[in-house]
């Protein structure tokens, strides 16, 4: 099957083209600098030819409220027009675990906004909804970061590895379209605190993680059970001990969440103005 991954060249996007590829599919990495905009629609007719599957694993470059909504909406409009005209079946979209409970964040107001679009239309489609990646342990504790502390919630998380992300997602896609969603986690649920503080600790960081009850993640207030996700979810099989092994002699990624300066600035802002 031709199957186009839109931010092929992303964290899970290149993961996903190179599961893809080794069981015989026409993985296509679609990307700006592969010469595919899904904003401007540049390249999006010609790649699309003869596709199969759409997998639209692509992320804003800008995290400002109007500016990611307009991202998510804008681009899922025209993959879908483009899409119709192409004749593509099934069209994946990656989204987060809770997203409905998360909508004080533009974020997730901009995700919301890409899984309706999807709802509405009349192209056959899944959205595979996952929880938070282990890859940005780091940047959730310098978010929340302040002096040497980094204060979270003592809430429930069950974050997961960006292999088997892309793998869940590899399935769904040369699968059936489900016209719903899917929700995929990882093997074990920690206390959010709790993680980070384990994260933290494999890297030698001497930031001391504390549990306080007012404190916000992302600057959104979080109850015990809003970022895991149901009893139904499909479980990874990475554990994050044995991920931060693998990965120990890795650069961490910093910001999980903010992907400018201006972004994570504003972010930033709105975490203290909250808490
Ligand atoms: N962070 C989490 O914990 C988490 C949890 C669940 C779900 N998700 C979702 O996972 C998805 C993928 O995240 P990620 O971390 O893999 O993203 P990422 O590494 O930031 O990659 C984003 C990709 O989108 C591409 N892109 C940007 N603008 C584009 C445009 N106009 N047209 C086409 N492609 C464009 C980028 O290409 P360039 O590099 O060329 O700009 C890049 O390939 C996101 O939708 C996110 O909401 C994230």
């Amino acid at each position: 099957m031709k199957i186009v991954v839109i931010g092929g060249t992303g964290l899970i996007g290149s993961k996903l083209v190179n599961k893809l590829r080794p069981d015989g599919h026409e993985a296509v990495a679609a990307a700006p600098n592969t010469g595919v905009n899904a904003i401007t629609g540049e390249g999006l007719a010609a790649v699309l030819k003869g596709a199969s599957v759409v997998v639209d694993v692509s992320n804003s470059p800008d995290w400002e409220d109007s500016a990611v909504l307009k991202f998510f909406e804008t681009s899922t409009r025209n993959l879908l027009t483009y899409e119709a005209a192409a004749g593509v079946g099934h069209h994946v979209a990656l989204s987060v675990v809770g997203t409905e409970r998360l909508l004080e964040s533009g974020y997730f107001r901009a995700k919301i906004a890409q899984e309706n679009l999807l709802k509405g239309s009349s192209t056959p489609h899944s959205i595979v909804r996952a929880t938070q990646f282990y890859e940005f342990f780091n940047g959730i504790a310098d978010f929340s970061t302040q002096g040497n502390q980094v204060r979270l919630p003592h809430v429930l998380f069950q974050p997961m590895a960006a292999d088997d992300v892309a793998s869940a997602v590899a399935r769904v896609a040369v699968g059936p379209p489900i016209s719903g969603i899917v929700e995929i986690g990882g093997p074990e649920k920690f206390r959010l605190d709790e993680f980070i503080r384990r994260g933290l600790a494999a890297r030698n960081d001497p930031r001391e993680v504390i549990a306080d009850p007012h404190a916000r993640y992302y600057g959104i207030e979080v109850k015990e059970r809003t970022l895991i996700p149901g009893d139904d979810a499909k479980l990874g099989t990475i554990r994050f001990d044995d991920w931060l092994a693998q990965t120990a002699s890795q650069v961490p990624v910093s910001h999980a969440q903010p992907t400018t300066v201006a972004a994570a600035t504003q972010e930033k802002g709105t975490y203290e103005k909250a808490s």
